[in-house]
Formats: C-alpha cells, sequence, structure tokens
C-alpha cells in the first residue's frame, strides 16, 4: 500500500496508463479537506463506494460497482445518494489526471484508499469495471437501504445482494465513520467521537451506552451524551442489537478488534466485486468507441 505523498510534485507528475499507485496516492492527497465535515472527505468516499455497489441484485445479476451509474439521474438523483454528488465532485481532479481509469473503479478505488488511510484494513482492490454509456442499465431505485427500518429490512436488502447475518454486522461497522448531515439523508451527528478514524468503536456504543430516543423535529434516531457529545444511531443500528442473531456479532467486534478489520476487510472486497464481470482483457472491456466514450463521458461530467 502506498503512502500518501501530498507534495506539489507529486500533484503535478504525469500518469500512465494502468498507473493504479498513482490514483491511489492522488486520492490519499486529497482526503484532507479543512473546511468540509470534521476535517477529512474519507467517510463520503466510503458512503460512495458502497452506495455504488450496494444496488446489486444476486438473483437478475443487475446494479452493482460496475458502470457508475451515479453520473445519471437515475440513479444519482436516488435520494439514497444524496450528498453523495461531494464525493464524486471531489475525485473529479483525480479522474481528469487520470483520464484512463474509468469512474466504477475509481470511486471503488477511493472508498478502498479511504479505509486505509483512515486507519482501516487493507481491503483489496481489482481493476477492470466498465462505465455505462447510457443510463439506460442504472438499476431501480430503492435497493439500498432505509435507515428508519429494522431487522427484518436489513436482511431483505442485503441478502439480496448475497450477504449473510455475520456480513451485515461488519459491513455496518463503517458507521463509526463519518455523519448523518440533516439537509442529506434528515437525521443528523455522528455515530462516533473519532468520525475520521477507522475503529470498533460504533460496535462499542451500541454495546456499552443506553440509547434513548432523541425528542426533535426530525426523523426517529437514537441518542447519547456520556462521551460529552451527542452521538447518534439509526434505528437500522438499533436493530443490530435488538436481533438475537445479530447482536452476538456486535458483542465480538466490540472486544475483537483484529476479527472485526479482517472481516471488514473481506466483506468490503466483496461489496465492491458485486456485479462486476471482466473479460480477459479487461482494459479493452468498454465496448463504445473512444470518441463516442469521450461524449458520453462529457455529458456525464456535467450531470456529477
Ligand atoms: C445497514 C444499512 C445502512 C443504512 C440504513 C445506512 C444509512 C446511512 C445514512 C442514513 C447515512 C447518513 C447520510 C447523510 O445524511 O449524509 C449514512 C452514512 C454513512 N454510511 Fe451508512 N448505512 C448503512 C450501511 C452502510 C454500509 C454497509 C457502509 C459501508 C460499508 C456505510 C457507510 C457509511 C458512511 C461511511 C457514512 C458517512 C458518510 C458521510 O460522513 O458523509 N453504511 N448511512
Amino acid at each position: 500500500m502506498p503512502s500518501a505523498p501530498k507534495t506539489q510534485k507529486d500533484a503535478a507528475s504525469p500518469s500512465r496508463k494502468g498507473d493504479f499507485d498513482a490514483v491511489r496516492n492522488d486520492i490519499a492527497s486529497i482526503l484532507d479537506q479543512p473546511d468540509y465535515d470534521d476535517g477529512s472527505i474519507g467517510p463520503v468516499l466510503v458512503r460512495l463506494a458502497w452506495h455504488a455497489s450496494g444496488t446489486y441484485c444476486a438473483e437478475t445479476k443487475t446494479g452493482g460497482s460496475n458502470g457508475a451509474g451515479m453520473r445519471y439521474e437515475a440513479e444519482g438523483g436516488d435520494p439514497a445518494n444524496a450528498g453523495l454528488e461531494h464525493a464524486r465532485r471531489f475525485l473529479e481532479p483525480v479522474k481528469e489526471k487520470h483520464p484512463w481509469i474509468t469512474y466504477a473503479d475509481l470511486w471503488t478505488l477511493a472508498g478502498v484508499v479511504a479505509i486505509k488511510e483512515m486507519g482501516g484494513p487493507d481491503c483489496k482492490w481489482k481493476p477492470g469495471r466498465t462505465d455505462f454509456v447510457d443510463d439506460s442499465k442504472c438499476p431501480p431505485r430503492g435497493r439500498l437501504p432505509d435507515g428508519a427500518q429494522a431487522a427484518e429490512h436489513l436482511r431483505f436488502i442485503f441478502y439480496r445482494m448475497g450477504f449473510n447475518d455475520q456480513e451485515i454486522v461488519a459491513l455496518a461497522g463503517a458507521h463509526s465513520l463519518g455523519r448523518c448531515h440533516s439537509d442529506r439523508s434528515g437525521w443528523e451527528g455522528p455515530w462516533s467521537v473519532t468520525p475520521t478514524k477507522f475503529s470498533t468503536q460504533y460496535y462499542k456504543m451500541l454495546t456499552k451506552f443506553k440509547w434513548e430516543e432523541k425528542k426533535w423535529e426530525g426523523p426517529r434516531q437514537f441518542r447519547n451524551e456520556d462521551l460529552g457529545e451527542e452521538l447518534m444511531m439509526l434505528p437500522t443500528d438499533m436493530a443490530l442489537i435488538e436481533d438475537e442473531k445479530f447482536i452476538p456479532w456486535v458483542k465480538k467486534y466490540a472486544e475483537d478488534r483484529d476479527a472485526f478489520y479482517k472481516d471488514f476487510a473481506d466483506v468490503f472486497s466483496k461489496l465492491i466485486e458485486l456485479g462486476v464481470e471482466r473479460t480477459d482483457d479487461y482494459e479493452s472491456a468498454p465496448t463504445f468507441s473512444k470518441a463516442e466514450g469521450d461524449k458520453k463521458e462529457q455529458e456525464a461530467k456535467s450531470k456529477i
């Protein structure tokens, strides 16, 4: 895993097709953004990679991280994806510097780099995703989870992707990162006191603290202030300690950092592979001509 060079010289270095380490370095170099949220765009990049992938349906083999459908209104305009336009905009200079990388590869790689740079595990990442040339292949809306629901809904959503109960709980540990924004999802606040650091804090908060329903005008969420600042849980987060099959995994990951890091790396790598079909020579996989592709890309950029 490359370290993150932050010098001007590195930022100006030329891009060679297939030099994914150079892309990794450039993603790492833009993570710190003092004026954005808690000072890092890492969390929103992780959410971008997850939402790009989490539309997958194992039965119909539709959706998933191939295609970068979020460039189009059909997928990008899904209310579940509100706020992810910021993540895509932040990545645009990296795409401009490395025009040979597909958006679908860039978004998933950005999630993997962000996790690592925020202190998380190495998640396996392979290139080879292609970008849709139009929006006709965008998955239907409504495939991503709704935080207002309970355990049954989580199973419905994640089983469709091909995950089991343990994997659902491991994936949800990403909520140690970042925060809810009232102008995006309606909910408000962070899950942990270190929202830019990958950790087991989410599970610790769930198992060690008492959560009460927040009294406010906004959508139903839970609050706790024992660590000196108000932290939050969604109804779906609470479902992980209310469900008898989920809770043993929450307790395990609260106590066993190594198990969580390993299981998270495995399941996140599986998530970002959903829907990816590679040809033997994936570098030549896009089926449109370069001119056609450039035109589509211009159109897509104007919608980011
Ligand atoms: C279990 C079902 C899940 C639900 C219901 C859910 C729901 C949400 C909601 C409502 C937000 C706040 C969005 C905003 O207002 O900006 C959010 C943020 C976030 N989610 Fe999830 N999520 C789920 C699973 C996941 C998974 C599987 C991952 C990654 C593996 C993930 C990673 C994140 C991250 C990193 C943020 C913070 C984004 C930021 O700070 O901008 N979530 N999630």
